[in-house]
């Protein structure tokens, strides 16, 4: 299996230990499961293997991967700071209580209403895009007599072999401003010209799903080689390098697993080195993990509502969610592993497309996926979806939103509920 928190036991899926059917009958499908000791474990490589490597260091976890109530109080507990991109995450974030000082608050086109807010929940820092954002931050930090903490977010110029919808870091990028052209040195002047602002230092992140090493110290030279061109050119050193997410995960048994301990500690090597080399103080450095903490921790569950064979074509299965709770197929083609819950011992009879519920044709979770035939009531797993599934879920077709349910030991328990049609209609006038 993909991950070591899903077995088989007598031809039945088990995940974080418990029946996947079982529990699918007792909440009702989709159903988004959370293994939380595998999250609490993720959470705990990147704050150990962090402070071991970068001794001066800080795990944020990045939410818009996951952000729930629940998940925030598991990262806080876990020692991790968060990134958050918007009011509704930093509302979420402080309905958890999560200490506002450790959030970091990310996003290519913050309003005055959002700056204005995060301030007012005192988020600690500011990841600064552009130079727009700069003065706004400036003068609503100015109106309420702070000087707001922040880092610059620079592009390093960095082609991270990913998908290109996941890819940030390159010089033609909405994130950020670029190395390359010259406008991240003159973004970093004003910072440092800024009254309000107290430049703290700078943040990149390159893309997501990512597997290849090197785009990690290639991004960690860039970086620090800047620094230390600031540092020639006006004094002011960075204190803190934050070093953004993007650790890939494995969807599929095709995909490799990769060692973040052992990463990071190569990484941590590499930039002691570099920082030696530039005459350079060692910077904090923050890591933005979203999709390694949580995707492994979840598991979606659907019911067959039929098949159906077009002869000299090929068959469907029908389920009852689909691109509401899980856009990525239909977004990115991206791989999943599928399971038929209660019969993992039958052999496959053929390959299946998984197709959802809308009145879309693009709505699949996944095609060409081996099964063993399939009726109506049967229970699929779609595996490793704990990230980017609830967050990106929407209302398509108005169909209400899976609940999410935790999974601890032998405990399980709602954090988010299933959404209702009253929900569906409570916006209406
Ligand atoms: C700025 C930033 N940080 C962190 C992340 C998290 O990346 P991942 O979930 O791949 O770890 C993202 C994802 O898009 C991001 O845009």
């Amino acid at each position: 299996m993909i991950c070591h928190n899903i077995t088989a036991c007598g031809g039945r899926l088990r995940f974080a230990g418990r029946d996947a059917g079982e529990l699918a009958r007792k909440y009702g499908t989709p159903l988004y499961l959370m293994d939380e000791r595998r999250l609490r474990q993720n959470c705990r490589v990147y704050r150990e293997s962090m402070a071991a490597g970068f001794g001066r260091a800080l795990p944020l976890y990045a939410s818009k991967a996951l952000a729930c109530k629940r998940i925030y109080e598991i990262a806080a507990e876990e020692g991790l700071g968060a990134d958050v991109v918007s009011a509704g995450e930093i509302a979420l974030a402080k309905s958890a209580a999560f200490p506002m000082e450790k959030v970091f608050f990310h996003g290519s086109a913050k309003t005055d209403a959002e700056i204005g807010y995060a301030m007012d929940c005192g988020v600690g820092y500011f990841i600064i895009d552009s130079l727009e954002e700069l003065e706004a931050v400036d003068r609503l930090a100015g109106e309420r007599g702070v000087r707001q903490r922040a880092l610059l977010r620079l592009t390093p110029g960095i082609d991270p072999h990913t998908f290109e919808a996941v890819a940030t870091g390159k010089v033609d990028s909405k994130f950020g401003m670029s190395i390359e052209t010259g406008q991240a040195m003159d973004f970093t002047l004003a910072a440092l010209a800024a009254p309000h602002v107290d430049l703290r230092g700078f943040h990149a992140h390159v893309g997501s799903q990512v597997f290849d090493s090197a785009v990690f110290y290639d991004t960690a030279d860039i970086m620090l080689r800047f620094i230390a061109d600031v540092k020639a050119r006006t004094g002011y050193e960075a204190e803190m390098l934050n070093l953004g997410g993007g650790y890939g995960v494995r969807y599929t048994g095709e995909d490799p697993t990769v060692d973040i301990a052992g990463e990071i500690a190569s990484v941590a090597a590499h930039i002691r080195a570099l920082c030696g080399e530039l005459g350079l103080r060692e910077p904090m450095v923050l890591l933005e993990p979203g999709r390694s903490i949580v995707a492994d921790a979840g598991m979606t569950l659907y019911t067959v509502q039929g098949v159906k064979t077009i002869p000299g074509y090929r068959r469907y299965v029908a389920i009852d969610g689909g691109m509401t709770d899980n856009p990525r197929y239909a977004l990115y083609r991206s791989a999943y592993t599928v399971l038929a819950a209660e019969h993992l011992d039958q052999e496959s009879d053929g390959v299946y497309t998984v197709a959802g519920r809308c009145c879309e044709s693009g709505d699949m979770i996944q095609e060409e996926v081996p099964l063993p035939p399939l009726k109506r009531g049967d229970i699929l797993a779609v595996c490793t979806t704990g990230a980017y599934n609830h967050t990106m879920a929407s209302n398509y077709n108005a169909v209400p939103r899976p609940p999410i349910v935790m999974l601890d030991g032998e405990r399980d328990y709602l954090a988010v509920r299933r959404e209702t049609i009253e929900d569906i209609l409570r916006r209406e006038v």
